[in-house]
């Protein structure tokens, strides 16, 4: 036994371990129930009496050995782990994420919407996948209307119904007429689609605000009263407007709107083919057919409607040449508008 001991104090004297799995293992080995010790103090018990005494304290000094050895190994693995942990400075300063910029057309939507609702308007949504009655019948157009045309309108299904990509956002002014009674008083902001060839001037898709106001004694009046608000709001306190008489089969009477060139004043330039008007958007009274239509009573309300792109508006406040650059989404271009709100 004595010969067993002094092997294995010479053992732990050499004790070695990389890993807290090694020092586990040899922990195993020496210290645990079934190990090498414990083996040790089993054949203890059948030492003859003489020799217990010194046999005894030296079992004890190698268990006492084989815990310290152990121990030390643990703790230097575990003081070299920490070691590791400080070599990361958590002083320095982070690799910069470089930010990226709000995109022109939600600064100019933002705009136009705050604008709007500071004159009590709120805003609705709606799907962009529309059926043909929210996007065409509701709204008065006749089955024969060319919009119904695969050549203008993107048709996802034509059968049993016409399922469509919604071609202006008065798809939305129909969803709420349908189910509030009046007074209503909405902008509706989104995507439209339109089957165009993609060139500088005209894009698959592009944005609206469509704005509606439906209440009892709603004239024409309050409709130019708005829309000069907000193209002097937009555009610069002196800002003129003119409206000119159109067709809409939604509205009756119908207008374009044109605001004054900022770019000349309003003496003709290039920007404005001579005229010192520029058109802006579309609008009219609420054609009765279309509140019948969508359950709203014409003998008892009026209301106007409006609609224009955002494209456009950001065209004419920031003179972007080509529609591509608005979906191309290069940093180069959205960055140019860091400054402008
Ligand atoms: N919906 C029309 C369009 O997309 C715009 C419009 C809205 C015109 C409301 C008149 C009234 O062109």
């Amino acid at each position: 036994m004595l010969e067993k001991i002094k092997a294995i104090t010479a053992e732990l004297e050499n004790l070695n371990a990389t890993t807290p799995e090694a020092v586990e293992q040899l922990r195993i080995k020496y210290l645990s129930k079934k190990g090498e010790i414990s083996a040790l103090m089993t054949d203890f018990r059948s030492v003859p009496a003489e020799m217990k005494r010194e046999l005894g304290s030296k079992l004890n000094d190698l268990k006492n050995l084989a815990t310290e050895k152990i121990s030390a190994l643990k703790d230097s693995l575990s003081a070299q782990a920490d070691n590791s942990a400080s070599d990361i400075d958590l002083t320095r300063t982070a690799t910069p994420i470089p930010f990226g910029t709000r995109h022109p057309l939600s600064l100019v939507k933002n705009e136009m919407l705050s604008i709007f609702a500071s004159m009590g308007f709120t805003i609705a949504e709606g799907p962009e996948i529309e059926d043909d009655w929210h996007v065409f019948s509701s709204l008065n157009f006749p089955a024969d209307h060319p919009a119904r045309d695969m050549q203008d309108t993107f048709f996802i299904a034509r059968n049993p119904v016409d399922v469509l990509l919604r071609t202006h956002t008065s798809s939305v002014q129909t969803r709420v007429m349908e189910k509030t009674q009046p007074p209503i008083r909405i902008v509706c902001p989104g995507r439209v689609y339109r089957n165009e060839a993609i060139s500088a001037r005209a894009h698959c898709f592009f944005h609206q605000v469509e704005g509606l106001y439906i209440d009892k004694n709603v004239s024409f009046a309050d409709l130019k009263q708005v829309l000069l608000q907000f193209a002097r709001q937009m555009f610069g306190p002196e800002t003129k407007i003119r409206l000119r008489p159109s067709y809409f089969p939604f509205t009756e009477p119908s207008a374009e709107m044109d605001i004054s060139c900022d770019i000349c004043g309003g003496k003709g330039c290039a920007f404005c083919k001579g005229t010192g008007w520029v058109e802006i958007l579309g609008c009219g009274m609420v054609d009765p057919n279309v509140l019948r239509e969508c359950g709203i009573d014409p003998e008892i309300y009026s209301g106007y409607a409006f609609g224009m792109g955002i494209e456009r508006i950001t065209n004419l406040k920031y003179k972007v040449k080509d529609l591509r650059l608005f979906s191309e989404n290069d940093v180069r271009f959205l960055h140019e508008f860091d400054a402008a709100k």
